[in-house]
């Protein structure tokens, strides 16, 4: 693998849950695999105090738990660790940040790190353009010797008009390509491997277009419900939580044209293109065509669950949505007629992130299953996550007299690759940066444009006191008005179990 240059990664908000429990693991398995460069330090920097010895102590817990070389050799996890060091400042106060740059400085010298810095945000939103005006002012992000990236997490703005500004903001202090904006679905391996499945294989292409495929589905459901993170929640809800960036970051790489090559700027291109091309929502739409749903309270197998308004930090009469599911179409050449249902939800019955394209039924109802019932249309699922891997569902003929057909399961899951180590969403996204590559992170014009994409089911939201907001017991799928959505009588949604191959079926909560 290719070494990566001296460098420095200064994390802001250090003292935070997504340092421990993901930065910091993810640094020490690039560690672990030999990725990271002779010269590299990490800088924590908050406000907590803590010394150089309290954070290398709370990081090798973080590693002990969440790493997946969690049980490395002391000596290793001991070097590691001897190259992470800690600064407490009030990130508020501009005067602060000299300390910044003089730890830097010593840090330079010491370990050659060639003036190379990424400064990482784990901070709330509010702060990213505060921080960079003061590191700006202190001269820290500017390339003339090393290079210097910055990397934001979403919320990327809360709605269009605020994403516009944040753009606007920070391109004051940073080029566009030093801006690295992290959606983490994008690091994961199963994501990519939407873009692998379709142009590496010669089948598939051929059929990928209105002509073929008849609709499309994307879900993430998740069985948790908001848990501790009710404050944030609150404010935010499953449109912007999941739809504006993962999942349209996903309905992007099943829709998009094939890149001239495989580099940031063909595929972001290609992606960008779908996203200007999503239909936009008229009123009936908005309608008819976006669900919300709300999570009630209910006992699942003897187990009581809260309802969304009974959370911590939750607003007892909060409207915000935990469920959303919507119809959408892409308005150009290859998906012309073609439906894209995407669904989202907190405590559904399981945890699965999956495509489903569902091709056109054949021509003629030749053969029919033994119960008279109808063949299931050919799927192709696409597994993002648990239980990784793609299935194809065809129909096949029941061994014996006649022409009974079945329904057959052909399928691939990552776990039979035995060798093979999946490096983690942050591990893999961490190094393309360290690296200067920024294909798998969000240009300003795709997060501008997913905004502009989602605003008016934001504003319809919120103007239109008679929009509906189902509730939905938690553990069940979702809201019922959702099934109408999807057209044609004999379909429905695919109901996933954790295992790949399996629907349809009661999954426990
Ligand atoms: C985060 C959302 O971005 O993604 C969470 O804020 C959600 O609400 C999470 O649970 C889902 O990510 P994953 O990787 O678990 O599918």
């Amino acid at each position: 693998m290719k070494k990566t240059t001296n460098q420095a990664l200064v994390i802001f908000g250090a003292s935070g849950d997504l340092t421990y429990r993901k930065l910091i693991p993810a640094v020490f398995d690039l560690y672990m695999n030999d990725s990271l460069p002779e010269g590299y330090a990490v800088l924590g920097v908050a406000r907590s105090l803590f010394t150089d010895h309290q954070f290398r102590k709370k990081m090798r817990e973080g590693i002990s738990l969440f790493a997946h070389y969690k049980d490395a050799p002391a000596d290793k996890m001991d070097d590691f660790l001897s190259r992470l060091f800690y600064l407490s400042i009030d990130t508020g106060k501009g005067e602060e940040y000299v300390h910044v740059k003089e730890k830097l400085d010593a840090l330079n010298k010491k370990l050659d790190l060639g003036q190379n810095y990424i400064f990482y945000l784990s901070t709330p939103p509010s702060l990213y353009c505060t921080i960079s005006k003061y590191l700006y002012g202190q001269g820290l992000t500017l390339q003339q010797r090393g290079f210097r990236r910055i990397i934001i997490e979403k919320p990327f703005g809360h709605d269009l008009a605020s994403a516009i500004e944040l753009n606007k903001q920070l391109l004051i202090f940073f080029q566009e390509d030093q801006i690295y904006r992290i959606d983490h679905y994008l690091g994961k391996e199963t994501v990519q491997n939407l873009m692998v499945t379709r142009f590496a294989n010669g089948i598939y292409e051929p059929l990928w277009n209105r002509n073929y495929i008849q609709h499309v589905e994307i879900t993430a459901a998740e069985s948790m419900g908001v848990e501790d993170r009710g404050g944030y929640y609150d404010h935010s809800g499953a449109l912007r939580d999941m739809i504006q960036n993962h999942l349209l970051q996903v309905a992007s790489l099943v829709a998009m044209e094939p890149p001239n090559k495989i580099t940031a700027e063909e595929i972001r291109y290609e992606k960008l293109k779908v996203f200007r091309s999503l239909r936009p929502f008229s009123k009936e739409d908005l309608r008819e065509n976006v669900i919300r749903g709300q999570y009630t309270d209910a006992t699942v197998r003897g187990k009581q669950y809260n309802g969304y308004r009974d959370e911590k930090n939750v607003d007892p009469a909060s409207r915000t949505e935990t469920y959303v599911a919507m119809k959408v179409y892409i308005d150009n050449w290859r998906w012309q007629g073609v439906p894209f249902y995407i669904r989202t939800g907190k405590r559904l019955p399981t945890n699965v992130t999956e495509v489903v394209i569902h091709f056109n039924p054949s021509p003629m109802k030749l053969f029919k299953p033994a119960d008279g019932s109808t063949i299931p249309d050919n799927q192709l699922i696409i597994r993002i996550q648990p239980d990784e891997g793609i299935l194809l569902k065809t129909g096949m003929k029941v061994p014996g007299n006649g022409y009974e057909v079945k329904p057959v399961n052909m399928d691939f899951h990552y776990s039979e690759l035995n060798d093979d180590y999946i490096p983690s969403a942050y591990e893999r996204l961490i190094l393309d940066c360290m690296n200067g590559d920024n294909m798998l992170y969000m240009s300003n014009e795709a997060v501008e444009a997913t905004w502009k994409f989602v605003q008016p089911i934001l504003d319809y939201w919120e103007n239109d006191k008679d929009a509906p907001l189902h509730g939905y017991p938690s553990g069940t799928w979702g809201p019922d008005v959702a099934d109408n959505l999807i057209e044609g009588e004999e379909n429905t949604w695919r109901y996933p179990c954790k295992n790949l191959a399996e629907d349809g079926v009661y999954c426990e909560l």
